[in-house]
């Protein structure tokens, strides 16, 4: 197949797509896009016809800062038959590789969020066919998808379970915790869940370990520190939440969190202010350089224009300081889905002693 499907947040359709092609082309792999801005999606078309399968093997879906989910897919189907959707698409979804499930997704648009019962009601119905036709298998290694642009359009491909979201539409559902002081509480419970397989938490995100966090308040992000029992320490001139404080786990200081250095090491630095880029960047390199923390969850708002070139350079200018330092680290980058002109970093020194 040469289709690959991306799907993204809407209005960062020309990232995610420039991101992939910049990857594909380092991979040998050649094409274009094609992109309709707010659209939550965007296309690959690889000139070479087995291209996007090839896409799905040799990139590492984890390595993508702004795709959500990705299929290799046939070209689209559209105008087909709305009183006999499966047996119109029974031909197309044969010639995928075996597949264990079945998916139908809208994009995560207006438009498409009001399409999602009649996904979940066609997905469930065009299974039990599939499944009784033994098109869908028991056990196999990927997963079909149908991308719904209407209840007449789609797109059809697969993905791979080892290489691919696992979560429909790309998107990691997480529920509130009524006791947080603020909605931001979400995007460090998904970037934790992103970036820290669930057999490295007990390790990594674990009771005792001594936390700081820059930009505090109200409390949203020390609230996931607090509730996995660590000590933190909490930067902001702004007021922090009663209820965090009363834990007794809470020391804040209102300091600025650019002249704020620490007399003994943290197990983590979390960063959510909002800044320059290139200021917190820099803030961030200087915290991992001077090893003040050993592992650091910080967020880069986005510039309005530029946003990807952006990104690269602040990412490049971080890991080019870590290298010359001679510090061997992990980094990785994602636009999660609570983040919105923003993207998640982690870091982590590998060897660090404290
Ligand atoms: C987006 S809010 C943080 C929200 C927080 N993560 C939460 O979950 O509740 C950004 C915070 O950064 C703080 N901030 C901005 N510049 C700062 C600086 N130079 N030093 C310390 N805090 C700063 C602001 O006062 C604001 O409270």
């Amino acid at each position: 197949m040469n289709h690959l499907l991306l799907y993204c947040r809407p209005g960062f359709e020309k990232e995610c797509a420039a991101e992939v092609r910049e990857l594909c082309e380092q991979q040998g792999i050649y094409g274009y896009c094609k992109l309709e801005e707010n659209s939550g999606y965007a296309l690959f078309v690889s000139h070479q016809p087995d291209g996007a399968s090839l896409a799905l093997e040799t990139l590492r879906f984890h390595d993508l800062i702004f795709t959500r989910q990705w299929i290799a897919c046939l070209p689209i189907v559209e105008g087909i038959d709305t009183e006999d959707r499966i047996g119109s698409l029974i031909g197309p979804v044969s010639g995928l590789p075996e597949c264990g499930e079945l998916w139908v997704e809208p994009a995560d648009t207006t438009e498409g969020r009001e399409m999602q019962r009649f996904c979940n009601s066609f997905g469930s119905a065009f299974s039990q066919v599939l499944r009784k036709k033994e098109i869908l298998q028991r056990k196999a290694a990927h997963r079909m998808h149908i991308f719904a642009l209407t209840g007449s359009s789609f797109y059809i491909g697969y993905a791979p379970l080892a290489n691919s979201a696992p979560w429909p539409m790309g998107i990691m559902r997480l529920k509130f915790p009524n006791q947080a002081p603020s909605r931001s509480t979400l995007k460090l419970e998904e970037a934790w869940h992103w970036f820290i397989p669930d057999n490295q938490w007990h390790q990594y995100i674990s009771s005792g370990k001594r936390a700081v966090d820059l930009g505090a308040a109200p409390g949203g992000w020390t609230w996931q520190l607090v509730n996995q029992n660590m000590f933190v320490t909490a930067i902001d001139n702004g007021p922090m939440a009663e209820s965090l404080m009363e834990t007794g786990q809470v020391k804040h200081l209102m300091e600025d969190a650019f002249t704020y250095q620490p007399h003994k090491a943290f197990d983590w630095m979390v960063c959510d202010i909002v800044d320059k880029p290139t200021r917190v960047i820099k803030l961030m390199t200087q915290w991992l350089v001077e090893g003040w923390c050993r592992e650091t969850i910080f967020n880069l708002k986005l510039p309005m224009k530029q946003r990807y070139p952006e990104v690269k350079s602040c990412l490049e200018y971080l890991q080019n300081a870590l290298s010359d330092a001679g510090i061997r680290y992990q980094i990785a980058a994602k636009h999660l889905y609570h983040d919105r002109e923003e993207i998640t970093v982690h870091v982590r020194l590998l060897d660090y002693q404290g």
